[in-house]
């Protein structure tokens, strides 16, 4: 498949980005009546449940106590959220005494190997024993940390996630998917562990800061690209209600991605083969994290840019319409404005993009959309065609350039 080389230039504004109408207010009503949802996960090592519904997080102790006895409760947490929510969960847990929170720094640069080993030294000298639950509080890099530690204390103790952020709530805490980075990359070290419940409640994202609540509105993007049109017409339709956090829209939007991430993860529970599809957006987007040292993307920021290159390069291989790559690139653009995206030479680039976990003896292997809600995984594209993209997307990402899209004629 050779690469043609291609100028566009277009408003992609002017375009109808809206592909169907979505049966919104019905699925709405729905759910503000039940005011509950529980979505069941089946998984190798047991069904759990992902419980949502606003005020979720005050009824924590209950919902342990669906998970029998324990020898004690551990909250693992960042300051921040503690501050803020580690009240609400620890009243009425049975035997709560203060040595049982433990918190930890929730920065990217902190998912590592060091961190897991103070935790489980903290665990030891606070009495911890395999009876014991281990409550992962906090967003994807708690989620992640926690989710380790819970696999290998002591060969593998229970866990629970609370999610408190939007890309924890609608991604990272379901699938079983734990592990810290390493300097060459990130999540080169894991384990597959499975919670034993995830409660997830809206209304703690109300207190996340604005760019890291955006941010997770990529991976709600995301789960509409891949899999799910009118999730994504439901997206283009109501992004100003979503960006002032509507409980209402959140309502609808979050419960539709645990669904779409359940029945990916419930087919491909070990990454095998079509989990991959989750990683859109992601293999640029590691690239980049990694490249800036985890310093100046949010996760979902460095995938949305990731999920406009893959687009891109979708395009550009002929696999997708004008029109729908505009409208994906439309849409992530839509969320608001993401850091200047570094140029990378071509050495960088493909030795970034080689020791991403999803390449094979070097050679990467994509997330494209073919359209809106479908795509394809596996996918093998020559070097120089990624190098071009990779190339564009610094002035693409740029607010002047917002919405357009565009490779100059002969760029070599
Ligand atoms: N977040 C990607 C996955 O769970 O596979």
């Amino acid at each position: 498949m050779g690469f043609n080389p291609l100028y566009i230039a277009m408003r992609i504004r002017a375009l109808p980005a809206t592909p169907t109408r979505p049966s919104f207010a019905r699925t709405c009503v729905t759910f503000s009546l039940l005011n509950m949802t529980a979505i069941r996960i089946s998984s190798a090592a047991g069904a759990y449940d992902v419980h949502f519904s606003r005020g979720a997080i005050r009824r924590l102790p209950s919902f342990l106590a669906r998970l029998g006895d324990s020898s004690g409760v551990y909250i693992l947490s960042s300051p921040r959220v503690w501050r803020h929510r580690g009240a609400h969960v620890t009243k009425n847990i049975r035997g709560w005494h203060s040595n049982r929170a433990i918190l930890f720094d929730d920065a990217e640069s902190m998912k590592r190997l060091a961190t897991v080993e103070q935790i489980a030294r903290k665990l030891i000298r606070a009495g911890a024993d395999r009876d014991a639950i281990l409550v992962a509080l906090g967003g994807g890099v708690v989620g992640d940390v926690a989710g380790f530690v819970a696999a290998t204390y002591l060969r593998g103790v229970r866990l629970v996630h609370v999610p408190t952020t939007l890309v924890a709530q609608v991604d990272s805490s379901i699938g079983g998917k734990t592990g810290v980075d390493l300097p060459e990359g990130k999540n080169l070290l894991g384990a597959f562990y499975p919670p034993k419940l995830v409660i997830a409640d809206p209304d703690v994202l109300r207190t996340l800061p604005q760019r890291e609540y955006r941010s997770g509105l990529y991976e709600v993007i995301k789960y509409g690209v891949i899999a799910d049109r009118e999730l994504f017409a439901y997206l283009v339709r109501h992004m100003p209600a979503l960006l002032r956090r509507d409980p209402r829209a959140l309502a609808w939007v979050i419960p539709r991605c645990v669904r779409i991430k359940a029945r990916v993860v419930e087919k491909d529970e070990r990454d095998g083969g079509s989990r991959q599809i989750l990683n859109f957006g992601h293999t640029l987007g590691h690239a980049l994290e990694t490249a800036t040292n985890y310093r100046r993307f949010l996760h979902g920021e460095a995938v949305a840019v990731g999920m406009c290159g893959a687009t891109l390069l979708a395009l550009v291989s002929e696999r997708i319409s004008v029109e729908e790559a505009a409208g994906i690139i439309y849409l992530v653009q839509s969320v608001g404005t993401v850091p200047a995206v570094p140029e990378l030479s071509r050495v960088q680039l493909r030795k970034l993009l080689s020791s991403d976990k999803k390449s094979r003896k070097g050679s990467v292997r994509w997330v494209l959309p073919r359209q809106i809600g479908k795509c394809e995984w596996g996918v093998e594209l020559p070097w120089t065609l990624v190098a071009k993209v990779a190339r564009a997307l610094p002035v693409m990402m740029t607010e002047e350039n917002y919405g357009i899209i565009g490779m100059r004629r002969g760029r070599k």
